[in-house]
């Protein structure tokens, strides 16, 4: 029978476990506050391509949510806890503020394209450090990085000449 007491709880060394925490935490937390920074401007935006707009901001809410829960999920895979509660989310993250209340669908889309790359830079970072790090963990922050630009092009695409 296995001895349980002899299983680690993860399969990689620790500074490795610590790397990846240091790098993808950070982007737990910018992902966070898409999805509640995300779903006040799907509330707010008036004006021009509303329906557009409205709808494809509650979609990058569903792929923020998801991301956030693949780079979480990896760090704990690895046997460390995760801070994403919402005075950390609120305190850490480099999306910073939107502007409260109603918008013109151009504003919403500038000031949120500006969170969306802020999340970026900090995924980007995670990208470059995790190469030398873990590759595992640095192919989440490719994936990431790939569909969070794409969500960008198709909500900059609304205000494009
Ligand atoms: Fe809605």
């Amino acid at each position: 029978m296995t001895d349980l007491t002899t299983v680690s709880s993860t399969s990689v060394s620790p500074d490795v476990a610590a790397g990846v925490a240091q790098f993808l935490s950070p982007v737990v937390i910018d992902l966070t506050a898409l999805v509640v920074n995300g779903k006040q401007a799907h509330w707010h935006v008036r004006g021009a391509n509303f329906v557009g707009v409205h709808e494809l901001l509650d979609t990058i809410v569903e792929h923020a949510q998801d991301w956030a829960d693949s780079a979480a999920e990896r760090i704990v895979a690895l046997g460390l806890p995760v801070d994403a509660r919402l005075a950390t989310v609120a305190a850490k993250t480099t999306t910073g503020e939107l502007t409260a209340g109603f918008q013109q669908s151009d504003t919403t889309i500038a000031e949120f394209v500006a969170q969306i790359d802020a999340a970026l830079t900090s995924i980007k970072t995670a990208v470059d450090e995790l190469d030398s790090i873990d590759l595992t963990s640095q192919d989440i922050a490719i994936e990431i990085a790939r569909g969070l630009e794409k969500d960008r092009w198709f909500l900059v695409a609304h205000v494009s000449k």
